[in-house]
């Protein structure tokens, strides 16, 4: 056997190898993606007209993504674009109308009921309003430890209490923060509240919908750097919704661009700021508050 040949059948493996993974979801290191999305569309109806057929949204259209374990895709695009529909329906919260959701390359379908109330469990999420997603009657003790109860996390209430303490240093809260009621606190620190009660029952994936777009700008790094750092410490995986692509480069590894319900763009941070391929990712470059391009990374805050 000579050289040629040998060459072209590792060329000829190698191409196996890389169709084989394909089939099977998997990356080039050959571990499957934590998540896959496939061919996903979300209709809505619209008022339907008497005698008129009916009328449909399409909110969400065609879309297919991977996002590897420990990795952030930052889904980005212009409001109405979709992209909250996609978390929703990615954390089972909103049907889906057809495609495929597969999570540790299950597909949702396929799950029994029993395993759907599980995965939620697995699949936790941060809205961009904690005033609005934080129980105005509840104190932090009670929202961090409801969770932990309806998923049987801990043995006893005192138990959980213990954990919910933790979780608040985690996220750089003070223990006594856990009698108080979320209108005592900054929007920061309410957002810090309700990532600690998404962390509070051990999940793997999260959603993070705008976490930071109803915040000052100062604020804004500061709970970025938190999530950057729990992820690193956790192994979490993220979905980081944003309109805005000037925090992208704080957590994300790779960037999709949505326009009216489809993928128009994908490729890593750099690839998106330094060479859109679309008229409309430009747009949304230049819609960046006072982006320098030369120092567009803004300065972490520890
Ligand atoms: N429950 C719903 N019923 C009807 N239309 C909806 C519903 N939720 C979202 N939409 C529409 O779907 C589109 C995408 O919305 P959304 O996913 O919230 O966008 P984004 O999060 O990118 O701002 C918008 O046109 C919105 O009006
Ligand atoms: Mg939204």
């Amino acid at each position: 056997m000579n050289a040629t040949q040998n060459s072209g059948d590792v060329a000829n493996d190698v191409n196996n190898i890389a169709a084989d993974n394909a089939a099977n979801n998997l990356n080039a290191t050959g571990e499957a993606p934590l998540l896959a999305v496939r061919g996903l569309t979300k209709k809505f109806p619209l008022r339907k007209k008497l005698f008129a057929p009916p009328l449909w949204k399409t909110a969400v259209d065609d879309v297919s993504f991977d996002i590897a374990r420990g990795q952030t895709l930052a889904l980005v695009g212009e409001s109405g674009s979709g992209k909250s529909t996609v978390g929703l329906m990615l954390l089972d919260l909103l049907a889906i109308t057809s495609g495929e959701i597969l999570y540790d390359g299950r597909s949702f379908a396929s799950r029994s009921r029993a395993e759907r109330f599980a995965l939620r469990r697995q699949m936790q999420v941060v809205f961009q309003d904690p005033y609005a997603s934080l129980n105005a009657r509840m104190t932090v003790r009670e929202t961090l430890t409801e969770g932990m109860a309806v998923h049987r996390i801990g043995k006893t209430a005192a138990e959980r209490e213990g954990r919910a303490a933790q979780l608040l240093g985690q996220v750089g809260m003070p223990a006594g923060a856990l009698d108080r009621y979320p209108h005592e606190f900054s929007g920061g620190q309410r957002q810090r509240i309700a990532i600690a009660r998404a962390l509070s029952v051990g999940p793997s994936f999260m959603v993070l919908d705008e976490p930071t777009s109803a915040l000052d700008v100062s604020v804004q790094s500061q709970i970025l750097n938190l999530l950057r750092r729990l992820q690193r410490e956790q192994g979490l995986t993220y979905l980081f919704i944003t309109h805005n692509l000037g925090v992208v480069e704080y957590l994300a590894d790779e960037v999709a661009v949505m326009e009216a319900g489809r993928i128009v763009e994908r490729g890593t941070v750099d690839e998106i700021f330094d060479r859109p391929q679309t008229d409309y990712t430009s747009k949304l470059l230049r819609s960046i508050p006072s982006l320098d391009p030369e120092h567009r990374k803004l300065a972490p805050v520890a």
